[in-house]
């Protein structure tokens, strides 16, 4: 079998001139390369006690719920603005230009419960830290933030010094 590198391929100039693109879903759809990262995924975790999984849509989707579902845990799914249909909470970030606000709903994590995120890649890591903020707004702990990738270039790990964050491949 190969190794999960092995199934990652790398665009250039998309979606711009001058950027790599990075394509996960090279590697989930080959069955030993899909295997192979929710594998992976669950390694990171193997010393992690949590109540809760919280993924962005949508291709932290693709990796948060067979997390879940094979720690038989809850998933949580955090949304952009106005798809969640019960009461949320919100938070954003700015990005050139342009604002992007995620939700969860309320009642999604309960005090005091432990909470792991998970996401396909981790750049900026604007995704991440406000969907740390909402887990914590809600009384939530963050115990983990598990990644597929890793782009450190982008210095995601600067604005979230206070969290232990795992990643499966790192990649410049
Ligand atoms: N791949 C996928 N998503 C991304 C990337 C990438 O290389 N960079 C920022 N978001």
């Amino acid at each position: 079998m190969n190794k999960l590198e092995d199934y990652l391929v790398s665009i250039p100039d998309f979606p711009k001139p001058g950027v790599v693109f990075r394509d996960i879903t090279s590697i989930l759809q080959d069955k030993d390369g899909l295997q192979l990262a929710i594998k992976e995924i669950l390694k990171l975790l193997a010393d992690t006690d949590f109540d809760l999984v919280a993924a962005p849509e949508s291709r932290g989707f693709l990796l948060g719920m067979p997390i879940a579902y094979q720690m038989k845990k809850g998933f949580i799914p955090v949304r952009k603005k106005g798809k969640l249909p019960r009461e949320t909470i919100r938070a954003g970030f700015e990005m050139e230009y342009a604002r992007t606000e995620l939700e969860m709903h309320k009642d999604a994590v309960a005090p005091g419960q432990k909470v792991v995120i998970i996401d396909d890649l981790m750049a900026t890591g604007n995704t991440l830290r406000v969907i740390a903020d909402m887990v914590e707004t809600l009384g939530g702990k963050v115990v983990k933030i598990c990644c597929l990738l890793e782009l450190p270039e982008l210095e995601g790990r600067r604005q979230l010094k206070d969290y232990e964050i795992a990643s499966v491949l790192s990649c410049d």
